[in-house]
């Protein structure tokens, strides 16, 4: 029987993760030895050399995989605006199905990508795009369904996250942990966007959208970082009892709450203080944690690993399954299908 064939647009921290975890399926989930490799494209095709990936899979020019018949899942993981999103079109429009880790064109043009993948019938998921490793995206589409969400409220980037555990514990430096977090894969490749809390900013949009049927406009997120932060400010909240986090929150004003379809929503990002003992202020290191307030469900928290290669890989490739397994089962959502096409997402929530 056929294979689903892949077609990975990147090979850096998140896309080296994907290719290892496709190319070792033993003890994975079954539909892992069913999704093949077919085309890899990659800034520097030199550096293919450490990983054991066959020459000709792999070209500099992403255009060549999304065209690529062979190709009929796109995993799009080199992040950033453009090409990003024009290739995401391109192989949506070429009647592929697109798996995403990239919460920018996500949270920016997330009702246009939506939008073509109604009109050509395919899937877009985006699990990675939010929480790293945490399984959020596919509980706000599905699981939580039953719900009036009233709040989300996140630790949504581990660099940032990261970088105030360190200070909070040690007392490091700001610069010196930063460059850590970097080379540990964390930070995003202009780590501007994290400390100023760009990143957490394109993720609560997401959420939002996901949870209160939107429209966020990614623009009018009110967002500050932690580049101003010092040692001493930390110092001083330990001392208060306060953990200082940034955090990103979307939450519904209660004079809407009768008709869920009118806004108004105070969306924001801003570093916190947080009394020692609150379920978010224990969140440490890389991790993430999202709380969602609903009714009736009342709390539940999603916490995990949010950001490094194998956390994130391990959400592009449970996205990649589910597609794969919608294919092979024919293209019929069953009960087995855990997803949400694209147009449902649209439907629901942009
Ligand atoms: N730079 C991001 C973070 C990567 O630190 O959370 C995961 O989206």
């Amino acid at each position: 029987t056929k294979n689903i064939g892949i077609g990975l647009l990147g090979l850096g921290t998140v896309g080296t993760g994907v290719a290892q975890i496709i190319n070792s399926p033993e003890g994975r989930h079954p539909l892992t030895s069913r999704v093949e490799l077919k085309r890899i494209a990659l800034r520097d095709s030199k550096k293919i050399r450490a990983l054991s990936i066959p020459n000709k899979l792999i070209t500099e020019d992403a255009w060549e995989v999304v065209e690529d018949p062979d190709v009929e899942i796109v995993v799009e993981v080199i992040g950033g605006l453009e090409p990003a999103r024009s290739l995401i079109l391109k192989a949506i429009k070429s009647g592929k199905s697109v798996v995403t880790a990239n919460k920018a064109v996500i949270a920016r043009h997330g009702e246009e990508i939506a939008e073509a993948a109604i009109s050509s019938g395919v899937y877009v998921l985006i699990e990675a795009a939010v929480g790293g490793g945490i399984p959020i995206i596919e509980p706000l589409k599905q699981s939580l369904g039953g719900n009036i969400i009233q709040k989300v409220t996140g630790i949504v980037n581990g660099t940032t996250n990261y970088i105030l555990t360190r200070m909070a514990k040690e007392g490091a430096d700001y610069e010196a942990v930063l460059k850590e977090a970097q080379s540990l894969g964390y930070a995003e490749s202009d780590p501007m966007a994290d400390v100023e809390g760009l990143d957490a900013a394109d993720k609560i949009s997401i959420l939002s959208n996901l949870a209160f049927g939107g429209p966020i406009k990614r623009a009018s997120v009110p967002t500050k970082g932690i580049s101003t932060l010092q040692n001493r400010d930390v110092d001083y909240a330990n001392q208060l009892g306060y953990e200082v986090k940034l955090l990103a929150i979307a939450e519904r004003l209660a004079s809407n709450l009768e008709n869920n379809s009118s806004l108004p929503l105070a969306v924001r990002v801003e570093p916190t203080l947080l009394p020692t003992g609150h379920p978010l202020a224990e969140v440490n290191g890389v991790n993430n944690a999202i709380l969602v307030e609903g009714d009736p469900i009342g709390e539940v928290m999603f916490y995990g690993p949010g950001a490094g290669a194998g956390p994130t890989a391990s959400a592009v490739v449970a996205d990649i399954l589910n597609i794969a397994g919608i294919k092979l089962m024919g293209g019929e959502k069953t009960s087995l299908d855990p997803l949400l096409s694209a147009s449902s997402w649209r439907e629901c929530h942009l």
